[in-house]
């Protein structure tokens, strides 16, 4: 097998590499004079099973162009299979059409990775487990819960929290890291009027002197992440600390954060944490390399992949 890396993410493929303890692949992403990606697969992979890393997170269009450019380098290269390991999946807030005339981008994204010539997908938390079904081909939806549930084991007392979906939406992966910490589960009622903009409207569940743990799988601009802290803290709870897997972060999102009563975000490296991130004081980074890593080998050995979660 071999692991190959776009831009977006390279670290983390390193970091992959490590685990599974294999060297990167060697290849050339770059760009020519006016701004086009041409890639260059430097080694043999004829007959091999490959993996392309990269997540589409910013810049979203430029990373997705560098994920289907090196999967059809690597199909014109002989390749046996290509999967590509997509931590971060960009566009997955576009699965469905909010209003007449506007596009599914994110069945759109699905065609065209399907296309460039993968085989398969390996993912982490979807925005919505349903876009699995926009690929026609073999596609893992990895979840975070684990890592962050022994991450929240290692570092908080669990004996008072309260586990909080941000939004009705989440309340499948909240109500799953409530049952791995043994914790009990809250919701708040989250009424969003124009996009970008969320208004909390009310937290379903006691919450006082409880420490609150949200769940969610994407923080952008952090309105849905503060407006809930505040109605939480409001409603009577001692402590806020946020885990949230894919840490967007755009804009002002990591003053907001700064700024905010939040004792503490996690976020994983399913996208390349910014040196802003890196160096804000309530900003936590956990890595989900092993697991992208054991999934990778799993795939690699045909061997169960579901079986990670049990
Ligand atoms: C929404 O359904 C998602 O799960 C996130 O809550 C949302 O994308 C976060 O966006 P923002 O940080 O901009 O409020």
């Amino acid at each position: 097998m071999k692991l190959f890396a776009g831009n977006s993410n390279r670290h983390l493929a390193e970091r992959i590499c490590k685990y599974i303890d294999i060297p990167l692949g060697n290849a050339n992403v770059r760009r020519f004079a006016d701004q086009e990606v041409f890639v260059e697969i430097l080694e043999n992979v004829r007959g091999e099973d490959c993996y392309v890393l990269q997540s589409t997170a910013y810049p979203a269009n430029d990373h997705l162009m560098e994920l289907l450019i090196m999967i059809d380098a690597l199909r014109r290269a002989s390749a046996r299979r290509i999967t590509a390991v997509i931590p971060y999946f960009g566009y997955a807030r576009q699965d469905r059409k909010p209003g007449p005339r506007t596009p599914i981008s994110a069945k759109l994204v699905a065609n065209m990775i399907t296309t460039a010539g993968a085989d398969r997908v390996l993912t982490l938390d979807l925005h919505a487990a349903q876009i699995q079904g926009f690929f026609d081909i073999p596609t893992d939806n990895l979840f975070a819960v684990p890592v962050l549930a022994r991450d929240i084991k290692e570092n908080y007392n669990t004996e008072n929290t309260m586990v909080v979906s941000p939004d009705v939406g989440g309340v499948i992966r909240a109500r799953a890291l409530a049952k791995r910490i043994d914790s009990l589960l809250s919701i708040v009622d989250k009424r969003r009027d124009k996009p970008g903009e969320s208004e909390v409207m009310n937290v379903i569940g006691d919450v006082s002197g409880k420490d609150c743990l949200l769940i969610d799988d994407i923080i952008d601009s952090g309105g849905t992440l503060c407006n809930a802290a505040e109605a939480l803290l409001n409603s009577g709870a001692t402590s806020v600390t946020a885990y949230i897997t894919h840490g967007v972060l755009s804009g002002g999102a990591v003053a907001r954060i700064a700024s905010s009563k939040l004792k503490e975000l996690v976020i994983t490296d399913s996208i390349q944490p910014t040196a802003a991130i890196e160096t804000a004081h309530n900003i936590r980074v956990v890595s989900i390399a092993d697991l992208v890593g054991e999934a990778v080998k799993r795939t690699s050995l045909e061997a169960s992949v579901s079986s990670l979660f049990d």
